[in-house]
């Protein structure tokens, strides 16, 4: 009986304290969904302080960044904070080897100082409304694919017209659980955002390549912008008479610190999650996907690894395009080890057990939902071969430069044969991107990769897969790639910006040969006709099955597990998830604390290393115990961990407490959990933080901008 009551108490506890759970929720429904546990969890404000649409609230300071990244506005004056690698391409375009930012860092000290970003925005979100009996208005089950989508798009284009909205906002319709729901969310994006500051790379990007995707960590990683409206305070394009933007909101900054177990919530936009899949469709990732990309991306970073090592140009060029491929192969590399560590498969069958269970016990959904699982099993194992295939042509085509740019020249000789409106705007659209191409180019990096990609292209997938006039070229050459590559490369006018322009415009006079007769456009011609050919057909098919299937299985799902609140997959739309501060036991006897400190940096530093060194100007700091008001009895804190469901996109997402203010920003997660878009685990699944002191002692101590510390709202001891 003791005993009994004993465990009743701890499990009341257990749940009454609340442990961090899985899910990314939408903001507008916290106050239906979740905003009793999150009270119970520590949360001290309200729903409708985070999501209302009658007052300012939380979302009003929280942007998609360029749409690939989350930002917040940290003050009045429209200040963004971001991450060090979100606002990376921006750092990259305005450094040179006389102005090399990525190294040295950038501050303005004025407005005047802040670089212009041609392309990057910033999107808040208006609204959020439930569409769905509109958009399925008149859907059927008997549809095809095709037929559902063109019926649901027409659904769509008739309601965006009657919905009344500002001349310089957007309308957004997304799908949500696989198209069993549609939400619309209303937008406004301004168009001038400009680079603010950003710390050198060996603070922003500190232990890189080894410790991206790791704890403990030590990166301040993070940079800062700012949003630039008309005088009006509405979105206009880039002007020297624009004016910084008056938020709606911006966030109080807390120098608090989190204890263990503190109540967190990231905010913003996660990019893409499938946590519902069939078991089948996790296993292929995890045997034959994953491993697949791993494999190619590993290749294609020796490569530029070799040559950014020697040249500081090359360095600068390929930066961005390095980090982007390294960090989904790294990602990718956690995956496989955790899904299988997790034993996800093996959860999932467990889960498809009960699941079957249920439905065979109740006729109606017996009904519904008998055969479901069989077909799905059936689907995925048809799509292997053919989503073998496209990853092949996905990840090895697209890392060959030479095969984008013949793909522009391609699409301005498609243009030519509609008509001449056509080709004069593409003309103009295409030169203008390949300014932005060239400008990031080395054609001796780029014929490297052909040489090493192409192998791997041409043997490791079926040879009916493989592009005929490749395989001819090839002979030619005497089967040497590297002989390949060289003849490619040494006929073709591709590799060069100049004469590339020349090409495209020489379509008007002297025919779309021209083009058509450069060796790598021909080549890429073959490359992409083999693959519409033998791979697009049946891909698209069995595709098509299978979305149609995982929505059904998607909608069983919440209709088998009724207890379950559940929450849709990651869609780049705003969500808002919440956990609290821990730490966790990574494996056997390996337990990690929750928090970093600047004494980790000067443990990992190494002088002159390509990842781990630091400024001088940071150790000093160190040495002198210079913190200021950022560090806690003599040290300053680094990063920290929580459980808060997050993945890419993410990136740049405050963390907020328990009152709303911002105490960190979110920028990875630990090595162990990178599973988590398929399968999260409470238990090892946390995501990264670098605590908002170290970003201000950097920008205070560090960098001197005492004009970016002015703007800010510092609050101190709440209560
Ligand atoms: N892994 C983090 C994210 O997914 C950070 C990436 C930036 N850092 C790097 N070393 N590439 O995007
Ligand atoms: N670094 C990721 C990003 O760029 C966020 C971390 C994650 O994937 O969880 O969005």
């Amino acid at each position: 009986m003791k005993k009994h009551f004993l465990l009743l108490v701890i499990t009341l506890s257990f749940i009454a304290r609340g442990f961090a759970d899985e899910g990314m929720w939408l903001p507008q429904l916290l106050a239906a969904l979740n905003e009793k546990e999150m009270k119970r969890m520590g949360m001290k404000i309200n729903a409708s302080d985070i999501y209302s649409i009658s007052k300012g609230s939380l979302k009003d300071a929280i942007v998609s960044f360029g749409g690939f990244c989350t930002a917040e506005v940290i003050s009045d004056k429209g200040l963004l904070l971001t991450n060090h690698h979100c606002g990376f391409d921006a750092i990259q375009n305005h450094s040179s080897l006389q102005n090399n930012y990525i190294r040295d860092g950038f501050w303005a000290y004025n407005n005047g100082q802040e670089l212009q970003n041609p392309g990057l925005f910033a999107t808040f979100i208006i609204s959020i409304d439930e569409v769905t009996a509109t958009v399925l208005n008149g859907i059927t089950t008997s549809m095809s694919e095709r037929e559902r989508q063109s019926a649901i798009d027409k659904n769509i284009d008739g309601y965006k017209k009657n919905i009344k909205k500002e001349s310089y906002q957007d309308i957004v319709i997304r799908p949500f659980f696989e198209g069993n729901k549609y939400f619309m969310f209303i937008t406004e994006t301004y168009k001038d955002v400009r680079l603010v500051g950003a710390p050198p790379s060996s603070i922003g990007n500190f232990g890189k390549d080894t410790d991206n995707w790791m704890w403990p960590r030590h990166t301040g990683d993070f940079s800062m912008f700012r949003i630039y409206a008309g005088k009006d305070n509405k979105p206009a394009d880039y002007s020297a008479d624009n004016v910084p933007y008056k938020p709606k909101r911006s966030l109080n900054i807390s120098l608090d610190g989190m204890k263990e177990g503190d109540f967190t919530m990231v905010f913003g936009f996660p990019g893409r999650t499938t946590e519902y899949l069939h078991s089948a469709a996790v296993e292929q990732i995890m045997n034959v996907s994953d491993p697949a990309k791993i494999a190619i991306r590993e290749k294609a970073l020796d490569v530029l690894n070799s040559f950014m090592r020697k040249d500081e140009q090359i360095k600068i060029q390929y930066a961005a395009k390095y980090a982007g491929i390294e960090n989904a192969y790294k990602k990718w590399k956690g995956e496989v080890l955790g899904l299988r560590s997790s034993n996800a498969v093996g959860k999932k069958q467990e889960l498809e057990g009960s699941f079957e269970k249920i439905v065979l016990s109740q006729p109606a959904m017996n009904i519904a939902y008998a055969d479901l699982l069989k077909k799905l099993k059936q689907a995925y194992a048809d799509i292997e071969p053919y989503a073998l295939a496209r990853d092949y042509y996905n990840e090895i085509i697209s890392k060959i430069e030479l095969f984008g740019i013949a793909a522009n020249a391609n699409s301005v000789v498609t243009a030519f044969t509609k008509d001449e409106a056509a080709y004069k705007k593409a003309v103009i659209d295409i030169s203008e991107k390949l300014n932005g191409t060239f400008a990031e180019y080395n054609p001796s990096v780029d014929q490297k990769l052909f040489e090493v990609l192409m192998e791997m292209y041409v043997n490791n997938q079926k040879g009916e897969n493989v592009s005929p006039l490749l395989k001819k070229l090839l002979a030619e050459n005497s089967n040497s790639y590297a002989a390949l590559a060289k003849s490619i490369y040494g006929q073709t006018a591709l590799t060069d910006l100049n004469k590339t322009k020349n090409l495209i415009n020489g379509v008007a006079t002297s025919g779309i040969q021209t083009v058509t007769n450069d060796a790598a456009a021909a080549l890429y011609s073959d490359i992409f006709k083999t693959y519409v050919t033998t791979v697009s057909p049946k891909l698209n098919e069995i595709q098509n099955t299978i979305n149609q299937l995982q929505r059904t299985y998607m909608q069983a799902q919440m209709d088998v597990f009724t207890k379950k609140v559940f929450y849709p997959d990651a869609n780049s739309t705003l969500r808002l998830t919440y956990g609290n501060v821990k730490g966790y036991t990574a494996r056997d006897a390996v337990q990690y604390n929750f928090y970093t400190y600047l004494d980790g940096v000067m443990e990992k530093y190494k002088p002159g290393d390509y990842e781990f060194d630091v400024p001088q100007k940071l150790i000093d700091l160190y040495s002198k115990k210079d913190f200021g008001q950022y560090g806690v009895n003599g040290k300053q804190p680094v990063c920290f961990i929580g459980a808060n469901h997050t993945t890419g996109g993410n990136s740049g997402s405050p963390a907020l407490d328990a009152y709303g203010n911002l105490v960190g920003l979110n920028f990875d997660r630990v090595w162990e959990g990178t599973m988590s878009d398929i399968n999260y685990d409470k238990n090892i699944c946390r995501n990264i933080m670098v605590d908002i002191r170290y970003v201000l002692f950097i920008v205070d101590k560090f960098a001197g901008a005492k004009n970016i510390i002015a703007e800010l709202k510092l609050v101190k001891k709440k209560k």
